[in-house]
């Protein structure tokens, strides 16, 4: 008789050590199959944990996950790994890290993997003026929300990493002031860790320092960025241009910047 047995959790989201958790109670109870049962809320929709699940378990046949138990009486057993997306990134395969992006899926906790928590303040600041004044010129939200959000992901890396990046991706941007590093290393990594392949926000998220990307999607980030309201100065006025005219709204965020440069003796 076929041995087969349940595995339940929430699983937000399934991870490498799921799978292994998974893989060790077929054979410790030498199954013939698991199912593999996500339930209960939690802010991830039950049905992308799900999409998730299968695609982390999809090349092992013992394993299939179900949404349902049919067999009420078989073996049921608890998953006893935490959830934790923070950690669980480099435990995800490449195919389910493009889901998740894809998806706009646990971008908080992506954001606050490489940010000390002042940081990532601002960047959850910017995320939500980038998604305001996206929402006011048309622009896709979510892309702007996770432009917002990951913005800064390469600030706090550490210089000499920057350096070899600069060196083998960026040789052209090199000689610029220091400071800039991270809005072109940003975008590589962005695509290399993150997985993103949306060259929107790709290049955004490559400009958004120097305002150089005049996309509204571009024009957005920078603007979040420079007169993001956690900052500390009132900014209230340009941001309510940005929203009634971007295009004004980005002019005057650049000469605002500029001016700001030269009293500060950087320009
Ligand atoms: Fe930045
Ligand atoms: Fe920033």
């Amino acid at each position: 008789m076929r041995k087969v047995a349940s595995i339940t959790g929430l699983f937000d989201p399934f991870t490498k050590e799921n799978l292994f958790e998974c893989l060790e109670l077929v054979k410790s109870q030498n199954l013939d199959r698991l199912f593999i049962l996500v339930e209960g809320e939690a802010e991830v929709s039950i049905i992308h944990r799900i999409k998730i699940a299968k695609l982390m378990s999809q090349a092992y046949r013992k394993l299939k996950v179900v949404t349902k138990v049919k067999d009420k009486y078989i073996p049921s057993f608890k998953s006893k790994v935490a959830d934790n997306m923070e950690e669980a990134w480099q435990n995800l395969n490449t195919a389910t890290k493009r889901y998740v992006v894809a998806n706009y899926l646990y971008l908080e906790q992506l954001a606050h993997i490489n940010l000390r928590e002042k940081r990532y303040k601002h960047v959850l600041s910017v995320a939500e003026l980038s998604r305001e004044l996206a929402k006011c010129h048309g622009v896709n939200e979510n892309k702007a929300y996770m432009a917002g959000l990951l913005h800064d992901c390469a600030k706090e890396l550490d210089v000499n990493l920057l350096e070899s990046y600069m060196d083998n991706v960026y040789p052209e941007f090199k000689g610029v002031n220091q400071n800039l590093w991270h809005q072109y290393v940003g975008s590589t990594y962005l695509s290399r860790f993150f997985k993103i392949s949306d060259r929107e926000v790709l290049r955004a998220v490559k400009y958004h320092a120097t305002g150089e990307d005049h996309s509204k999607l571009g024009m957005i980030l920078f603007c979040a960025d420079k007169l993001d309201p956690s900052r500390g100065y009132d900014s209230a006025k340009t941001i309510s241009l940005c929203k009634s005219n971007l295009v004004l709204g980005f002019e005057k965020t650049k000469q605002e910047q500029k001016e700001f440069l030269r009293k500060e003796g950087l320009l």
